[in-house]
């Protein structure tokens, strides 16, 4: 689980990386719901941006 707010598992914002069309923060958060709650978890989601390019 990377975002316990919304419930958004590794998995699926692996996925959504995936497809290409994410390239900020702000695009993770629109495509996959996470970190719209208690923003903990938007230095994950950073680095999972950073991991992939
Ligand atoms: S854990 Fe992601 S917004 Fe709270």
């Amino acid at each position: 689980m990377v975002c316990e707010c919304l419930q958004v598992t590794e998995c699926q914002l692996l996925a959504t990386l995936t497809q290409g069309e994410v390239q900020t923060l702000r695009d993770l958060r629109q495509a996959t719901g996470a970190g719209d709650g208690c923003t903990a978890c938007h230095h994950l989601l950073k680095q999972y941006l950073q991991r992939r390019t």
